[in-house]
């Protein structure tokens, strides 16, 4: 990570696989969290579709808008002065026709004011990851375990773990670079596939769950955080239990009030002395 305030941009993301540094990628939703996640250097802050589950409550990512896709790009880009923001492709941005996809991106990067988009998908991708690239819009790609596909995987369970699977798996992510993506995602998959699609592909690859051998890594900032308390897969390492911090402050939170010893005299504005009396004379 860099402290350095100038703009990360996508030439550099580009140019970090060749420099052997590697990219620090979380998810983002709103303008506290970005100005905090920004701060200390992270490279891309993503508007993860994940916000289906941890902001909306949804079981996977599919119920997810455009629109509030758009809604928490632009509210994530007014936190952001240093990381590059890449937004997500939802579901039905990305599933119906490279016209819809294209037109998505572009609503994405204007209303949104993303300067990538992130869209699921290996070899039936690559044709709209094309146009868009095409029409000026950086794309970083996702293949492996791509959680909008959860209901053909049969649950969100790693994939790659059979020849045939990791034969698709590594063909869709040269399809995806072939298309022009500058940057791909790696989920679930096992780390010596990671290792190798990320020796064969000239663009850096990003991991979640796809070991150590990855240019980048990625987390969803709510479970690093340990904000999402029932989600502790392999994969995850928590750097906080923000769960437990803001669970003691709002319990000491209420004890105060309940107890009347919040707010304070500290925490409370006074009449200057006489006023009382100089308005009970008028
Ligand atoms: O939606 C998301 O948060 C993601 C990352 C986990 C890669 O796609």
């Amino acid at each position: 990570m860099k402290t350095m305030s100038e703009k990360v941009t996508v030439p550099q993301l580009l140019a970090s696989k060749s420099r052997r540094r590697r990219i620090v990628m979380v998810t983002a939703y709103d303008a506290t969290f970005a100005r905090l996640l920004d701060q200390p250097g992270v490279d891309v802050l993503l508007v993860g579709d994940s916000l289906g589950m941890v902001i909306q409550g949804h079981a996977n990512t599919i119920p997810v808008s455009v629109d509030d896709i758009i809604y928490h790009c632009r509210a994530v880009s007014r936190g952001i002065t240093r990381a590059h923001l890449c937004a997500d492709m939802p579901f039905l941005a990305n599933k119906v026709s490279v016209d819809r996809s294209l037109e998505c991106a572009a609503r994405i990067v204007q209303e949104g004011r993303a300067e990538s988009v992130k869209l699921e998908g290996g070899e039936e991708a690559a044709e709209a990851i094309n146009r868009i690239v095409r029409a000026g819009i950086p794309v970083v790609g996702h293949v492996g375990m791509t959680p909008q596909s959860v209901h053909a995987f049969g649950g969100f369970r790693t994939q790659g773990k059979e020849d045939s699977e990791r034969r698709k798996i590594r063909k869709d992510a040269l399809a995806v670079a072939e298309a022009g993506a500058f940057c791909l995602v790696l989920e679930g998959i096992p780390m010596e596939l990671a290792a190798d699609i990320t020796k064969s592909v000239a663009i850096p690859t990003v991991g979640i769950g796809a070991g150590p051998h990855c240019d980048g890594q990625v987390l969803v900032s709510y479970d690093l955080l340990g904000l999402s308390e029932d989600f502790s897969p392999k994969f995850l390492k928590k750097y906080a239990d923000l769960a437990t911090s803001v669970k003691e402050a709002i319990a000491a939170y209420g004890a105060d009030v309940h107890s009347g010893t919040f707010p304070g005299p500290e925490h409370s504005t006074s009449l200057r002395p006489g006023t009382a009396e100089r308005r009970r004379k008028k």
